[in-house]
């Protein structure tokens, strides 16, 4: 049982909400230490295969907890700071997709924790932004590096420095999210991308993110290296010989996951 988020398990998608709403879903130390623990349970639970991450009430996560932060020392700063990072990380490096259905303002740690999912489905009403110099400090957990990586250095730059808070639609044009839907279609658009994912080889599921994302951080020659040795493992596999042998025979395949 979490105090702060509830979980949920059905049809292989395990539905992760943070439920903090009175402080806007804002991540203290309680609610990092319940993430990585929830995405440990759904990770490791074989009856899993996505995940989807999202918010109660008007918002998605309106950042680090200003108030418990107040408190801190420079070392105790570090520590919750490293605390934020262990949670982003084990979050990206959890071998199920991870689909971010952002309901409202994701701001500060918010957009860093949207930023750690595989994809981003947002609401119309969505809100992104990294405001922390506002508050004397810069992002905190991940944001200096995930998002000029996902939009670019100058842009990244651009909406940390300034602070700006910008639209769903605004953050689609730019890469931060992939798709705007209204507020009530938000979390069947995301069922509707986890079943279409759920329908492949899970190997390949697999191999693709955790290649994508340690890929995107190495030079082209060792990435490179890296896509020939991942794209070889699942020769062997019987998902690709399903899915091979399905493609021959002029049929539907039918993978380990059905
Ligand atoms: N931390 C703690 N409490 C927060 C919070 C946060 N990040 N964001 C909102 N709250 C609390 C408010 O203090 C308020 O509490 P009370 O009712 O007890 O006063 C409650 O949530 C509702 O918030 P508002 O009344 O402010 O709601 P609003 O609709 O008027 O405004 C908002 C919404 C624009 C999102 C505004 O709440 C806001 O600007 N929040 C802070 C956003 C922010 O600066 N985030 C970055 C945090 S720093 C960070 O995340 C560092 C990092 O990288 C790790």
């Amino acid at each position: 049982m979490y105090e702060n988020l509830n979980f949920e398990v059905k049809n292989k998608i395990a539905y992760i909400k943070i439920n903090r709403p009175k402080a806007l879903n804002a991540l203290n130390s309680a609610v990092l230490d319940e993430l990585y623990a929830v995405f440990s349970e759904a990770s490791s639970n074989d009856e899993v295969m996505a995940i989807i991450l999202t918010g109660e009430g008007k918002a998605f996560v309106a950042g680090a907890d200003i108030a418990e932060m107040n408190k801190l020392t420079a070392l105790e700063g570090k520590e919750m700071m490293a605390k934020g990072h262990a949670v982003m990380n084990f979050i990206e490096s959890v071998n199920k997709p991870v689909i971010a259905a952002v309901n409202g303002f994701a701001l500060g740690g918010g957009c860093e924790l949207a930023m750690a999912c595989d994809i981003r489905i947002a609401s119309e009403n969505a809100k992104f932004g990294q405001p922390e110099v506002n508050l004397g400090i810069i992002p905190g957990f991940g944001g200096t590096q995930r998002l000029p990586r996902l939009v670019g250095k100058g842009m990244g730059k651009y909406l940390i420095m300034t602070g700006e808070m910008i639209s769903a639609d605004e953050a689609a044009r730019i890469g931060l999210v992939e798709k705007v839907v209204p507020a009530e279609e938000l979390i069947g658009t995301a069922e509707k991308v986890a079943k279409t994912i759920l329908e492949k080889a899970p190997i390949a599921i697999t191999a693709a993110k955790s290649t994508i994302d340690i890929g995107y951080n190495l030079d082209m020659a060792a990435a490179s290296r890296l896509e020939i040795e991942a794209c070889a493992a699942p020769f062997s596999s019987d998902d690709r010989k399903e899915g091979m042998g399905a493609f021959l025979e002029k049929r539907q395949a039918k993978f380990n996951n059905k």
